[in-house]
């Protein structure tokens, strides 16, 4: 929907009077003025005229980020870190879904809909979280029937996961890890408890959403077949 058409629709003004909004640069979207008047508004575009979030935008938001390594998974760090919020330039209150290690890289999910993120985070959520890790040496076919089965390790108890080699190089061996508990430190605790060292690791899904092509530090608005699909969940 155009600009002019999306502002008026959303009670600002007449359709005229918001493209001199436009014009004069009042308007932003996504953080970003324009003064384009031929702009389209999509469903997931945050729209602010004079600082202020409006209409159909006040919706919430969800965004899946390419998380780095060397940032932290919360709003505010008392160390002074960088944080994950620092990828995302909006005035939204928004917030982790869970949590990434500050050395595990991947994808996670950014919003402002704590019911959602609530569902997805808890534990017995049950849903399925897949991980791209890279361990030292090369797990025997009992280590990983351990990872398969289940492990308890210095009193915590971690459920079975489903796991699969992906290649062996260089004294290290890369595996594909799906656990559905979402518990701190979980994949790192399971590899340490065989004995080993996590070398990499990288969220790589979590239910059907796929990290893609995200690079590094990148960001995108959810679709709205993500949103209703997590939503389902
Ligand atoms: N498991 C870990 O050990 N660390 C993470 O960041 C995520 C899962």
């Amino acid at each position: 929907m155009r600009i002019n058409k999306y502002l008026s629709s959303c009670g600002i003004d007449s359709r005229r009077k918001c493209e001199a909004l436009v014009i004069d640069g009042r308007v932003k979207v996504n953080g970003k003025t324009i003064t384009e008047l031929a702009t389209d508004i999509g469903d997931n575009d945050i729209v602010e005229v004079d600082g202020n979030v409006v209409g159909i935008s006040r919706r919430k938001t969800y965004i899946m980020l390419n998380k780095p390594k060397g940032c932290v998974c919360t709003v505010k760090d008392d160390k002074g870190r960088k944080t994950v919020l620092d990828f995302i330039k909006t005035d939204r209150r928004l917030f982790p879904v869970g949590r990434l290690d500050y050395d595990t890289e991947g994808l996670l999910l950014i919003t402002d809909d704590g019911e959602l993120a609530n569902k997805i985070a808890h534990p017995k959520s049950g849903v399925k979280k897949t991980y791209t890790v890279r361990v030292e040496g090369e797990p025997s076919a009992a280590e990983l029937k351990r990872l398969r089965g289940g492990i308890t390790y210095n009193g915590v108890k971690y459920s079975g996961a489903e796991v699969a080699v992906i290649g062996v190089e260089n004294n290290s061996t890369r595996l594909s890890i799906t656990v559905t508990e979402g518990k701190n430190h979980e994949i790192k605790n399971m590899i340490e408890s065989l004995g080993r060292r996590v070398l990499f690791l990288k969220r790589v899904a979590v239910g059907e959403l796929r990290l893609g092509g995200l690079s590094r530090g990148e960001w995108r608005y959810l679709s709205e077949r993500e949103v209703t699909y997590l939503k389902s969940l």
